[in-house]
């Protein structure tokens, strides 16, 4: 079991969910009349993207990407952002929506928007699960926030500890 590696739960299944469905309610709102092309950063975001998209009551699309940072710490990114995975879709004249599981420094985010944006977009928004705002040294558009969390390393959900317990249901922090 992981609680070896868990100091407490941060955000129990329940409460993550509960908010999810909040988004995915204000996302319909937003673009009600319109299609959407959600983009989901991979891999942290992939359980985010798909409980999302099932309260999303316009056509959604998704796709996904990955990226990779150079001049990365053991648990922090920063540095030069590539794409490893690039998208299938073009982006030309849509309504796109980038998935992330976290916003930490801000850098990922950053250099993403900065390569979308080339592709003209019709519009293109950032909605976060979690949002490390401490940490930032960019600034960053964050349209749909899930929730504010304390500068701690956290993991489950998605989000890896070392690559692994992505598959737990809640946010944990993880133990030092
Ligand atoms: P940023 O470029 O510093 O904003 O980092 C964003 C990426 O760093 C996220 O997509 C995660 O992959 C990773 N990351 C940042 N903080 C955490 C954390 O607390 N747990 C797991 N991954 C994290």
């Amino acid at each position: 079991m992981y609680h070896h590696v868990l100091q407490e739960v941060l955000i129990p299944a329940d409460v993550l969910q509960q908010r999810i469905a909040e988004l995915g309610a204000e996302i319909s709102r937003d673009y009600e009349g319109e299609e959407i092309l959600m983009i989901c950063i991979l891999r942290g975001g992939v359980m985010f993207l798909t409980d999302l998209i099932r309260h999303i009551t316009i056509p959604v699309a998704i796709d996904f990407m990955a990226v990779s940072s150079y001049g990365v710490g053991a648990r922090q990114s920063q540095g030069e952002v590539r794409i490893a995975m690039d998208l299938n879709t073009p982006l030309a004249d849509r309504h796109v929506i980038l998935v992330e599981d976290i916003v930490d420094t801000g850098h990922t985010i950053a250099a993403v928007l900065e390569m979308l944006e080339t592709r003209h977009p019709k519009s293109l928004r950032v909605c976060s699960l979690l949002d490390k705002s401490v940490r930032r040294e960019i600034v960053v558009p964050i349209h749909y926030r899930g929730f504010e969390i304390p500068n701690k390393f956290v993991f489950g959900y998605g989000l890896d500890l070392d690559e692994h317990w992505r598959n737990l249901p809640f946010i944990g922090v993880a133990k030092t």
